[in-house]
């Protein structure tokens, strides 16, 4: 019996050392240490022998087994790290390669603009203030004292939606300025406290449209950034002051600005402001058309009427405000001929901002 275990022994240890794989691996387990193995068989057969015999052969058999045992699991490992130096050597990566470089987006030359315009005006203390882009018409034109029809409104031909719903004279449109944020912005801050409403000094920027044949000088959506202030005792010298500062901040310590008397229904009085031709220096060039100034924005004292329309009082309040267009400076800047440029998207122009 001994004898046989050493037999055992014998043969699953050199058929261990012929396997070569998983399954082989596997098989070798059943056919050595399952449950119909020859050892196995001995185990079973303890039983039947003879006392004095059974803790001899027992205490072989048990040796032999933890033998197997061990060896498998020996084998089993050592598998197991061939496999992985295999899966090693062949999935080889070098990670001393150089990565492939992602492309790095960038602002749009707008939004640097935009952004550049938000950070002077903080600095003066003036909030970013958001309103919507869908507006009605009482809102885009009435409470900013355009009458129905009045002729002023021929400047902004603007884009009506036909929600379905019959509007009479108050249809649903899209923004063609910032302006009625004015109203929206001065309505919340009132509404704080009616009585004595608080001063406001706030930038409204965002996109407008305006239904126009596109061209290289117009598009039909382009952004504005308005400005408004309200308080006491501000006057149209607070107005000069605050623009002249922002045109130097945004343009060059040394540009000279100048105002223009011009014409808004929500101002009064109204005055568009210029910029000296930083291409020739006031001298005269095609980017000037020859002018030596440049048109940056409009703006004056914002109307009495609105005042009321927004909830302060024209007899104890004054304010000012004024539009500008960021993609117009942008322009500019940078001398873009072609405004269409600006919404195309294409990535050469775009990637060299
Ligand atoms: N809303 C005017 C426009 O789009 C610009 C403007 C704003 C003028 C505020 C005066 C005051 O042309």
């Amino acid at each position: 019996m001994l004898e046989q275990l050493d037999q055992i022994e014998q043969t699953a240890l050199s058929g261990l050392a012929s396997v070569l794989d998983e399954q082989a691996l596997q098989d070798w387990k059943v056919a050595h240490l399952g449950r119909s193995s020859p050892l196995m068989k001995v185990f079973d057969g303890l039983g039947g022998l003879v006392k004095e015999e059974r803790p001899a052969i027992g205490r072989r058999a048990n040796e032999v087994k933890r033998l197997l045992e061990s060896a498998f699991a020996e084998k089993s490992e050592a598998m197991r790290q061939l496999a992985l130096q295999g899966a090693l050597q062949s999935e080889r990566l070098d990670v001393t390669l150089p990565g492939r470089p992602l492309r790095q987006g960038r602002l749009h030359p707008a939004t640097q603009t935009l952004r550049e315009v938000y950070r002077i005006f903080a600095e003066m203390g003036f909030q970013v203030y958001r309103s919507r882009e869908v507006e009605t018409d009482e809102f885009n034109f009435q409470l900013l004292n355009f009458p129905p029809h009045h002729p002023a409104r021929e400047m902004q031909d603007s884009f009506y939606i036909d929600a379905g719903v019959e509007r009479g004279d108050n249809p649903i449109l899209l923004r063609t300025h910032t302006s009625p944020g004015q109203i929206h912005a001065m309505r919340e801050f009132a509404a704080t406290n009616p009585e004595n409403p608080p001063p406001i000094r706030i930038i409204l920027p965002g996109m407008c449209f305006r239904y126009e044949q596109i061209t290289a000088r117009s598009e039909m959506q382009f952004n504005q950034v308005e400005g408004l202030a309200v308080g006491y005792n501000i006057t149209f010298g607070d107005l000069k002051g605050t623009l002249s500062d922002f045109a130097r901040r945004m343009f060059g310590q040394n540009v000279r600005s100048r105002f223009r008397a011009a014409h808004f229904p929500f101002t009064e009085p109204s005055a568009e402001m210029d910029i000296e031709c930083f291409v020739c220096g006031g001298e005269g060039c095609p980017v000037c058309k020859r002018t030596g100034w440049l048109e940056i924005l409009g703006c004056g004292m914002v109307h009495p009427v609105v005042l009321r329309n927004g909830g302060y009082d024209p007899t104890r309040y004054t304010g000012y405000a004024f539009g500008m267009g960021p993609e117009r400076m942008t322009m500019l800047r940078h001398r873009i001929e072609d405004i269409r440029y600006f919404w195309s998207n294409d990535l050469r122009f775009l990637e060299q901002f």
